[in-house]
């Protein structure tokens, strides 16, 4: 524990403000630093150990001075939509990896050491479909988004061995919960579901439903996140967070039904062009290296949860 703050970058977003409230509990002071593209103050919570600095990781200065007497980073704040950085690169850009060029830099400066890499499963691109993902599978970033989070990867790998650097790069699966925003079509697909069937809206499956992902619940990804900032060492070479579990979307559907004690209308389009079948973790570095919160929570907990039920 440290009188220094954690800087949490994206800390009013979905996953931010889960953590920055994990981290509040346990008595850390905490630096948030956000531009409100997607996150919302309202996300945050009311406390004397919170500071906050509305700002762009993309501007340097900002970066500086919000990195400037901490004691570690989480570094959250990107564009986290695939399909916004297709239609947006160059502004993605500027978020998701200028913004961690900036920030590998302040902590240079400031000597900084420790920072936690939002990654994604993104950046094997339809490689590994169908089994249990490595984290040696060949690299096939697809979009701008996986292209900024893997030279994001680069960049912190670049300071861990010239500058010291302490960086944690987890490629997060699917993470669902609390406060994951369900507002755009192209939210994450937990979100969208449980907040058509709580308002009784007719919910759209792209494709047959038997498409898998491997959904993990906020609450214990939060549990590493605090691991990842407080463990001795850091070993190089990024690390998937999943279960190694597949749910499928009819299986999704099914258990939020079950919740709820029913579920509106489903219907089933067309597939979206690029999306991938199969996704799922094989979570044996996670393991090896973090302790996964025992036994994790399962699909209709983390519903159950999620659905106030
Ligand atoms: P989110 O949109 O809720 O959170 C992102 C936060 O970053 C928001 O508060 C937003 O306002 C802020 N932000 C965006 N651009 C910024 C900028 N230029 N400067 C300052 N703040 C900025 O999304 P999330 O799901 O909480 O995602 C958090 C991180 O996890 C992202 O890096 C995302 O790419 C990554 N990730 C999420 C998932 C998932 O399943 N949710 C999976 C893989 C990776
Ligand atoms: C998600 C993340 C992405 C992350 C990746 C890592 C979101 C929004 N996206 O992408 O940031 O890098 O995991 O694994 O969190 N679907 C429907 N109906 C809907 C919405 C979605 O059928 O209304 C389907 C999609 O076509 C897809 C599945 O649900 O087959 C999951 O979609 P989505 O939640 O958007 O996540 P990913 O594309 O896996």
């Amino acid at each position: 524990m440290t009188d220094s703050p954690i800087l949490v970058t994206g800390g009013a977003g979905f996953i931010g403000s889960n953590l920055v409230d994990a981290l509040i509990a346990r008595g850390y002071t905490v630096r948030v630093l956000d531009n409100f593209s997607t996150g919302k103050r309202s996300n945050l919570p009311v406390s004397d150990r919170l500071e906050l600095i509305e700002g762009d990781v993309a501007d340097a200065q900002t970066v500086h001075r919000a990195v400037e007497g901490c004691a570690a980073v989480v570094h959250l704040a990107a564009v986290a939509s695939v399909q916004a950085s297709v239609e947006d690169p160059v502004g993605t850009h500027q978020s998701n990896l200028v913004g961690t060029l900036n920030l590998c830099e302040a902590m240079r400066q400031n000597g900084v050491r420790r920072v936690v890499f939002a990654s994604s499963a993104a950046i094997y691109g339809n490689n590994g479909e169908g089994q249990s993902i490595d984290e040696n599978t060949p690299k096939a970033p697809l979009t701008p988004y996986a292209a900024d989070k893997l030279a994001s990867e680069h960049y912190l790998d670049f300071y861990r061995s010239q500058h010291g650097l302490e960086p944690v790069v987890f490629r997060f699966f699917n993470i669902y919960g609390p406060r994951q925003d369900p507002s755009s079509p192209y939210s994450g697909v937990i979100s969208i579901f449980t907040e058509r069937a709580q308002k009784g809206l007719p919910i759209a499956v792209f494709g047959d439903g038997e498409q898998t992902r491997d959904f993990l619940y906020v609450g214990d990804l939060v549990e590493l996140l605090v691991q990842a900032l407080e463990v001795a060492t850091v070993e190089e070479g990024a690390i998937n967070v999943g279960l190694n579990r597949a749910t499928s979307l009819n299986g999704l559907l099914a258990a939020i039904g079950d919740v709820l004690g029913g579920l509106p209308p489903v219907s089933y389009q067309a597939a979206r062009s690029g999306d991938i079948r199969h996704s799922r973790a094989n979570n044996a570095r996670l393991l090896q290296r973090f302790r996964l919160p025992e036994p994790a929570t399962d699909m209709r907990d983390g519903l159950a949860k999620l659905l106030g039920r």
